[in-house]
């Protein structure tokens, strides 16, 4: 069977916002799933934190796993871990759609992006703000998934860094035409055009949907002002 993969179809749609679950409500996981199902959303953002990598402990396998049970929509386990070779099978065992490593993590990241890939996730590979996009450059056409972090890994409602764009617009080239490039930390109203002018266009956005009072609304006024700048660009 030689089916498109599902990041490949998404690549296609020029405007992605894959709310990050680290702002939703935790004792209400299932319903804060069911109200993105209705609005249209088709990738929900899992942030995994180990205390390591980044300060902050989030989520692990079990939460990944009991998500999975609830919804159809697309996992995108975003792993700040350290040694995440450890754990990856764990994570699609559990039904992550993609798994993304930092290459903070993993400097020679290609034996491991093959891993995910014969696990049958999609490989993803991100690039924490102030890390020298060089270091991530070589292995690019590997990823499906190339996640420039916005602000520094670890915490949600953090202030969005615009001088990751150059790397976004750098990673844009040397990506697979296919692959997704994706941006996480930071994205609302205000910021979300410069980033999709930049080239990404699947948009991690968790304080910015769930502060929000009509999720469904809140995304559309996003995708619109990312519209609307790359409108704005080519007038
Ligand atoms: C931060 C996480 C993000 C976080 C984004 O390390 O990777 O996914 O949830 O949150 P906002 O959109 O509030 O910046
Ligand atoms: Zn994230």
């Amino acid at each position: 069977m030689n089916s498109e993969s599902w990041t490949s179809r998404l690549s296609r749609e020029r405007i992605v916002v894959a709310p990050s679950l680290l702002a939703a409500d935790f004792a209400n996981l299932e319903s804060e799933l069911r109200k993105l199902e209705t609005c249209g959303v088709q990738v929900v953002h899992i942030d995994v934190m180990d205390g390591r990598f980044v300060p902050n402990i989030s989520v692990g396998v079990p939460v990944v796993e009991a998500i999975r049970k609830v919804t159809t929509l697309k996992l995108d386990v975003h792993l700040m871990i350290e040694e995440p070779e450890r754990y990856v099978e764990a994570f699609r065992n559990a039904g992550a759609d993609s798994l993304s490593v930092h290459i903070e993590a993993v400097p020679e990241p290609t034996e491991l992006l093959g891993k995910i890939r014969s696990l049958g996730a999609a490989p993803g590979l991100v690039l924490n703000c102030g890390t020298p996009v060089d270091a991530i450059l070589p292995y690019a056409k590997y990823a499906d998934i190339l996640l420039t972090m916005s602000v520094p890994a670890g915490f949600g409602g953090q202030k969005f860094h615009a001088d990751v764009l150059e790397s976004v617009r750098k990673l844009r080239h040397a990506a697979r035409p296919d692959a997704l490039i994706e941006i996480d930390g930071g994205i609302d109203v205000d910021t979300i055009g410069a980033a999709a002018v930049a080239g990404v266009n699947i948009f991690v956005a968790g304080t910015a949907v769930f502060h929000a009072t009509d999720y469904g609304e809140q995304i559309t006024r996003l995708k619109n002002a990312a519209f609307d700048a790359l409108a704005a660009r080519r007038s």
